[in-house]
């Protein structure tokens, strides 16, 4: 796996940015860094990814000419759990510092001139690497630091440390940012803007052929479990596509699968799996759900499923609320709330023009996020020249 190290430069000035991730799996944070160094460098900037353990992403990069390294570290990373228990702790920080140092090394001699950590792993493996290479850390974060995730200590624990060790953070979204430390550091929103791509606009169908996607990983955080619920009470019997595979150990999927067969909804249910490009499942949908139970950093997969023409249901909490507008371009609801969550889907599935309106809207909404407007907006965040003059060390 591991690449011979190239120095590379920017079309214009001698930076070159490396992304630092802890995880190759084809999940949102790692997607939108695959996007985001793929924008940069159409706009002259060098980047290249250090990742801590191979994955799909991985072999996403070398498609698109990314430079990619995975820097292994002493084990398998995933061994390490933010939160696990404390007599993995002493492990946990030996392994981290162990491939920072490594990943220190490897920045170094690449001729990178900026370290951008694209999760908490990343930013403490990042952070030694930062010191031996002698480069700024920026924190790139896509995950919102609170209670709910981490719990109130360690919570605590990653923010200070986030301040004490990062030059800077980019925010997947604003909800995400006031969920940090910020005081006397630089900080920018980048929403995480998709590519663009061709959906044509469909008839929308009638009330009792609609269809659902829901695009995920499947884990309880995303709370698919909610959607089944809500479908068990709707007064209509849509069918259901699951996009998406288990991650990180947890096997949400065989759960879901009883859950879906104790309501009665096998028949309709259909569990596709991990599917690297959900474009083609979304454009055939009507209507896109997002019901993450926990507070959602921000929810790519909305502003896909808006530029694939579906009308969507969003959960009222974090990012959803910085891309839909209630009653608008989608729906908000409480998925905790099985009652209202179904009566918000069956409001759209009985009214087929009502949908179709919101579907194309929600279209137009989409084209807000765009991965260029991401990385115009990082490049200037971190200095970086690019082939149009934006930017450009002690510029930004
Ligand atoms: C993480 C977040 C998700 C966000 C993505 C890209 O996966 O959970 O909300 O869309 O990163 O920033």
């Amino acid at each position: 796996m591991r690449q011979s190290i190239r120095r590379r430069r920017s079309v214009r000035g001698d930076d070159l940015v490396t992304f630092i991730s802890h995880t190759a799996a084809a999940s949102g944070a790692e997607l939108a860094t695959v996007r985001l160094a793929t924008a940069l460098e159409a706009k002259g900037v060098a980047t290249s990814v250090l990742f801590t353990d191979t994955g799909p992403m991985v072999e996403e990069l070398h498609r698109r000419a990314i430079p990619v390294n995975v820097v292994s570290g002493p084990f398998d990373s995933s061994r390490v759990r933010i939160g696990g228990s404390v007599t993995a702790l002493p492990i946990g920080v030996w392994h981290m510092v162990h491939t920072g140092w490594t990943l220190g090394g490897f920045a170094k001699q690449s001729g990178s001139t900026i370290l951008v950590a694209e999760s908490t792993k990343a930013l403490l493996m990042g952070t030694i690497a930062a010191r031996r290479a002698r480069l700024p850390l920026i924190w790139h974060v896509h995950d919102r630091i609170s209670s709910e995730y981490f719990g109130t200590a360690l919570a605590s624990i990653i923010r200070v440390l986030g301040w004490v060790v990062s030059a800077g953070y980019i925010a997947n979204s604003t909800s995400t940012l006031k969920s940090l430390l910020t005081s006397r550091k630089r900080a920018v929103v980048a929403y995480p803007g998709i590519e663009p791509v061709v959906v044509p606009s469909r008839e929308p169908r009638p009330p009792a052929e609609v269809e659902i996607a829901m695009v995920g990983r499947l884990e309880r955080w995303k709370g698919q479990d909610l959607l089944l619920r809500a479908l068990a009470v709707s007064a209509f019997r849509p069918s259901v596509t699951f996009v998406g595979g288990a991650h990180f150990g947890e096997d949400f999927g065989t759960e879901l699968t009883e859950l879906a067969r104790e309501l009665g909804l096998q028949d309709r249910v259909t569990f596709a799996g991990h599917v690297s490009d959900p474009t083609s499942i979304l454009a055939d949908a009507d209507i896109a759900v997002h019901c993450s139970r926990t507070t959602e950093p921000f929810g790519q997969v909305i502003v896909e499923a808006m530029a694939a023409g579906c009308a969507v249901i969003a959960a009222n909490s974090g990012g959803p609320l910085e891309i839909v507008s209630d009653g608008v371009d989608g729906l908000l609801v409480d998925p905790t709330d099985t009652t209202s969550f179904a009566a918000a889907l069956d409001s759209l599935i009985e009214d087929s023009d009502r949908r179709s309106e919101m579907a194309e809207r929600a279209r137009a909404t989409s084209t807000r996020f765009t991965i260029e407007e991401t990385a115009a907006i990082v490049a200037q965040f971190l200095g970086v020249a690019d082939r149009d003059g934006v930017g450009g060390r002690g510029r930004g």
